[in-house]
């Protein structure tokens, strides 16, 4: 058994903490570090291995902490260094490993590389931005003169025009978040010097906010016109040319070896990294390239993504199943899976994937959870995931603060849009579903703030609250305990091959575990129906009939392949 000479990761479950929503221990009606270190023992009674927490640095709060003005400390509505250093401690004394975002494809406007780059075209750090004139022949500032025709992913040209120098400066997200210019090797190297002082500081991996965009294609073509959704006009999706870039494995190899290689313990990497292919996502995770241990891709949480992201369409079970399962055997030889249903950037899994309707939440919660947990790879679980917290019943256009929803709402409100349209597309798909306050119980605001919370608590808090859950032997939360149980004490969960059963079913996910000897049967129907899977042509039935029960979402499971509504069914059958 090669168990021992794993990288720790592999055995790891980690737990996402977005800290503006997660506990406010000041009042103020944000989350903060002494917040999370009050909450430690939460953490700890789940069982999880590693916290990832989204950014706490000095930032404008333009994208919520994505746009890091300093980012070698912390911003003072999070705290301070001395309350990030007993945070660490009390997570280490627990067990409990610490990763950190690390957000380098852009930083804030309000950075002093930024200022300087923006003070003169003679700045030594002009270079460090993407900074050009107007397109040949139009006027500066004039609509259409930007140097491409490159839609921001939160709404509106990608470049921003600086009447100082005449010319516009590149920002693939808001305009408070000027793209760093990687090519320039003074940014490399300031970024592994910041990186360092963190590892130096203690913690233990990095988050790689949309890291497969540092490298861009030189000359910066333009992007096919009308590209970038109904809202946006002529601008076009530019993401053929900064996606995956082409020195984005070198960049990535120069981060490993200066800083990240030789390390007593090794650390954790996690790219972030939209619109990835299986392919890129081998390369990346390849251990013998050494650039990241892992990635988050997206084609899972794309699947129900019409021609934007404000356009659901149904999601189809086969192809979620086929997709995951692709990315299982894609990365079973080489590389490594991160599993997730959520993050801050993704409505709630429960509503999404699950059916949040009373009678089905908690079930289906606790499904959900399985089906991804007895995935090989690294399961990811977000805030509030573990309670079966859903999305959240928004009324009006008041009730949202994440900027790309409300720059969604402007640009399509002035595009002619219907408003009660748009907002019903904002209910479905916005950010801020999963960013309302973790609900630690039915008390005010769910417990995480005495003061006003800086989005407003799910009113479900009532119901729906870790209070109520803790000691409920039959709660989500007593479930996700024991799949994090499970991934420690079953190697099967972590290194078992895996075999998609029942690929064309369109209720049930079926699937099978191997190692040594040892199988796991994972049955799981995503419907309110009543089902009986035939799977008569791959597996022998009279073998699992009756075979003991790892996990079930509910009491009494049939000995055969008959499966309730939301019902989830994991048997084991082990050698001898
Ligand atoms: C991905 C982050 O997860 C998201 O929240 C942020 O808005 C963008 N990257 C820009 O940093």
């Amino acid at each position: 058994m090669d168990v021992p000479a794993d990288p720790w990761w592999k055995h790891a479950v980690v737990y996402q903490i977005y800290p503006r929503s997660f506990a406010d221990s000041d009042g103020d009606g944000i989350g903060d570090l002494n917040g999370i270190t009050g909450k430690v023992d939460h953490l700890a009674a789940l069982g999880v291995d590693v916290v990832w927490l989204s950014p706490i640095h000095p930032s404008p709060q333009d994208d919520n902490g994505y746009d890091i003005s300093d980012y070698c400390a912390v911003d003072p509505v999070f705290g301070t260094l001395a309350d990030f250093d007993r945070m660490l401690a009390a997570l280490h004394d627990r067990g409990i490993r610490l990763v950190l975002d690390l957000v380098v494809n852009h930083t804030s406007d309000e950075h002093p590389w930024f200022e300087a780059s923006r003070s003169s075209v003679d700045d030594p750090r002009r270079d460090w931005y993407w900074w050009r004139p107007p397109r040949p022949g139009m006027s500066p500032g004039a609509p259409g003169a930007e140097p491409t025709n490159w839609a921001s992913f939160f709404g509106g040209p990608a470049w921003a025009f600086d009447a100082a120098s005449g010319e516009y400066y590149l920002h693939l997200f808001s305009r408070k978040q000027p793209d760093l210019n990687w090519e320039n090797p003074q940014v490399r190297a300031a970024v592994h010097d910041l990186v360092r002082w963190w590892i130096d500081r203690g913690v233990d991996g990095f988050r790689m906010d949309v890291i497969n965009m540092i490298s861009k294609v030189p000359g910066l073509p333009d992007g096919l016109p009308g590209t970038a959704g109904p809202a946006q006009g002529l601008l076009a999706d530019g993401s053929p040319h900064f996606i995956c870039g082409p020195r984005l494995h070198e960049f990535l190899q120069e981060m490993h070896r200066e800083v990240l290689a030789g390390r007593p313990e090794p650390l954790l990497t996690v790219g972030e990294t939209p619109s990835l292919t299986l392919a890129e996502g081998r390369l990346l995770t390849d251990p013998a390239r050494a650039e990241l241990d892992m990635v988050f891709q997206f084609e899972h949480v794309d699947l129900d993504r019409g021609s934007t992201k404000w356009d659901r369409r149904p999601l189809d079970l086969r192809a979620l199943k086929a997709s995951l399962a692709r990315w299982q055997e894609g990365l079973a030889d080489v590389g490594w899976n991160s599993l997730y249903w959520g993050n801050h950037d993704q409505p709630r899994a429960v509503s999404r994937f699950g059916d949040d309707r009373p009678a089905f939440r908690a079930r289906s919660a606790k499904l959900l959870g399985a089906v991804l947990h007895l995935h090989r790879g690294t399961p990811f679980v977000y805030q509030g995931e573990e309670l079966g917290m859903a999305d959240v019943p928004f009324t009006d256009i008041g009730d949202f603060r994440d900027i790309e929803s409300l720059h969604h709402y402007r640009d399509a409100v002035a595009a002619g849009a219907d408003p009660a349209q748009v907002l019903a597309a904002l209910r479905v798909s916005s950010r801020d579903n999963a960013r309302t306050p973790m609900q630690w119980t039915a008390g005010e605001h769910g417990g995480f703030t005495t003061g006003t919370p800086w989005l407003a608590a799910n009113p479900d808090h009532v119901d729906v609250n870790a209070a109520a859950q803790r000691d409920d032997p039959d709660s989500v939360w007593a479930f996700y305990r024991r799949l994090v149980a499970l991934r420690h004490h079953e190697p099967v969960v972590v290194h078992g091959d895996f075999t998609l059963l029942l690929p064309q079913d369109e209720r049930v996910h079926a699937f099978v575990r191997r190692l040594d000897g040892v199988e796991l049967l994972v049955l799981a129907n995503w419907s309110a129906d009543d089902v009986r899977p035939d799977l008569a042509a791959e597996l022998d039935e009279g073998q699992w009939r009756g075979a003991p029960v790892l996990l079930a979402n509910l009491p009494d499971p049939a000995p055969g392949f008959e499966l309730r509504p939301w019902e989830v069914v994991v048997r084991v059958r082990r050698p001898g």
